[in-house]
């Protein structure tokens, strides 16, 4: 199931390499009766939005064709299953809002749903690390932050708006949502809250310097909930299983291993030519729905009007590894987190290692890794490697060892975001406004938040449009 990082590589760097392909109108002439697909709505991405709308849209009995560059649906999702026991181990999408579109969608699929919070129970050690230098940071006690998330539930009430799907900003944008997170964090006293929020939000970058919008709408009443009461999980713990029955559901509305070419929007239907391993495809249909990352970058070939142009030229992202190791040395019962001492709030410096969690394999520990811009697979394998090397230098774990990856997957882009600046001046009620507009709909996580519960309710609100 898992890619590996040159296969991943490889993916990415297709877009860049069709550059050359200037878009030119799509000449249906030049495609084969049979390579022509006329679907009510073509999908661009079949992460956690796009198979959403694809089966949303079937069980509105309209006809779909998904477009995913990877092998697999599911995008952000990654499952593991251990030869030796069969046990899988999700390492990427662990966890699950408790809401009614979360239990109803995984209900569909019969896929049963238990709370949890996707990390480790019984009993473990856990070690604060600073992996710069190797050191057991034994001072470092987080912080209880129970009065700091009453008084950031607080914050939260006054914008009931972003709570709900999708980015309903205020107008005028309050000055508190324009703040660099960590000026808001010490207007209103959040100081505890800070190293669970940075838990969650790892691969946003530098936390503190974000504006405070993103926190508010990713970090919200409800998720804080989930935080205090607790998530759900599958109880197989293979969330994989939800993105297996939709592809072998959609059968050949699926095209993976493809990229699109060019899309043309400016007819009756859009027409969308594809690079498919079967050859050059193209799909004909009445509407587009892109729930993909809207970075430019990622976007090649794409028809995008000035104005889509110059809404996505603005988005920057962090970015996010995550994977398992085998041969850490790391005894099973010890839990690592990054630590920084002297730093504010003992945060860690990026890149780095964020942490490495326990799994239910012995002997693989699952890690993952942030920086606030994207690295090279090389880069992020090396650097793991060393970070770990270093807890025997420093004599903090006297058998830790050269690990060896088990599975890796390159999140990059994650949590796309514009400047304090570009929000006041109404970027997402412009974002916003791009629905419906050239027979497009937009979802995914850039147009809403990273929660799949969120996404899900999002992407729900666009399908009557997409169906009309
Ligand atoms: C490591 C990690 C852990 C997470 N854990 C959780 C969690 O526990 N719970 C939770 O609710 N959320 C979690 N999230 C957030 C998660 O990102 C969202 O819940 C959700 O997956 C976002 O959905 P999406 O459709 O925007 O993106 P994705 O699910 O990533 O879907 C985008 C899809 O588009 C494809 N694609 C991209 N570019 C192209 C292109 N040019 N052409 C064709 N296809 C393309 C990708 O391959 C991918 O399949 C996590 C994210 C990460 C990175
Ligand atoms: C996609 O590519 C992978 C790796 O090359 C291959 O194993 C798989 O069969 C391909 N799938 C499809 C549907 O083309
Ligand atoms: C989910 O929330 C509902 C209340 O909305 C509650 O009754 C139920 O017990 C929760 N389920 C789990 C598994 O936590
Ligand atoms: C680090 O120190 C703490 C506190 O003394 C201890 O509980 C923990 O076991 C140590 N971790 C390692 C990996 O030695
Ligand atoms: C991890 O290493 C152990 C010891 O070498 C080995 O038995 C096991 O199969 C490895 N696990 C994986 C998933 O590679
Ligand atoms: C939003 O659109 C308005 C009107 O076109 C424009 O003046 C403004 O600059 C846009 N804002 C951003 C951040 O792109």
């Amino acid at each position: 199931m898992l890619l590996s990082s040159s296969r991943l590589l490889s993916f990415i760097s297709l877009p860049a390499l069709i550059t050359s392909l200037q878009y030119s109108a799509i000449e249906k002439g030049a495609y084969e009766a049979d390579s022509i697909l006329r679907r009510d709505a073509v999908i661009i991405g079949g992460g956690s939005s796009g198979t959403y709308a694809a089966i949303g849209l079937r069980d509105k009995g309209k006809t779909v064709a998904v477009i995913e560059q990877k092998n697999l649906l599911g995008g952000h999702t990654n499952t593991y299953t251990d030869p030796a026991t069969k046990t899988p181990v999700d390492y990427g999408v662990i966890v699950f809002d408790n809401s009614s579109i979360v239990t109803s969608y995984f209900n569909r699929f019969n896929i049963p749903l238990t709370t949890g919070t996707g990390r480790a129970t019984g009993s473990f050690t856990e070690s604060y690390i600073d992996f710069s230098t190797g050191k057991n940071i034994t001072s470092y006690v987080p912080p209880d932050p129970t009065a700091a998330f009453n008084a950031y539930a607080t914050q939260l009430q006054k914008y009931p708006s972003l709570n709900k799907p999708g980015w309903n900003v205020p107008d005028p944008v309050p000055a508190d949502l324009l703040l660099p997170f960590g000026d808001f964090v010490k207007k209103y006293k959040l100081d505890g809250a800070v190293p669970t929020i940075y838990f969650f939000a790892q691969g946003f970058g530098d936390i503190l310097s974000i504006p405070t919008l993103y926190f508010v709408k990713y970090f919200s009443l409800s998720f804080l909930q989930g935080v205090e009461t607790g998530f759900l999980i599958t109880s197989r713990h293979d969330n994989s299983e939800l993105y297996e029955k939709a592809r072998t559901e959609l059968g050949d509305d699926v095209l993976l291993n493809s990229t699109v070419l060019s899309t043309d929007r400016s007819g009756t239907d859009v027409k969308v030519s594809v690079q498919t391993p079967a050859g050059k495809k193209l799909v004909i249909a009445k509407k587009l729905v892109i729930s993909i990352p809207p970075l430019l970058s990622n976007l090649n070939g794409f028809d995008l009007t000035d104005n889509e142009r110059s809404l996505f030229s603005q988005f920057t992202s962090g970015a996010l590894y995550t994977g398992l190791l085998n041969h850490t040395g790391i005894p099973d019962n010890v839990e690592i987190t990054a630590v920084k001492p002297n730093t504010p709030y003992n945060l860690p410096q990026l890149p780095t290692l964020y942490g490495l969690y326990l799994t239910a394999v012995p002997g693989l520990k699952q890690f993952l890794y942030g920086n606030s811009a994207p690295l090279s697979d090389n880069d992020v394998r090396s650097s793991i490697v060393s970070q770990i090397q270093k807890l025997k230098t420093a004599g903090t774990i006297p058998t830790a060892s050269t690990p060896e990856f088990v599975a890796y997957s390159n999140h990059y882009p994650y949590e796309l975001r514009v400047s304090a600046d570009a929000i006041a001046k109404g970027f997402y009620k412009n974002l916003t406004a791009l629905q419906g507009q050239t027979k497009t709909y937009w979802t995914g996580a850039a147009f809403d938040r990273h929660d799949s519960g969120s996404v899900w309710a999002f992407t729900e609100g666009l399908l009557g449009g997409i169906a009309a």
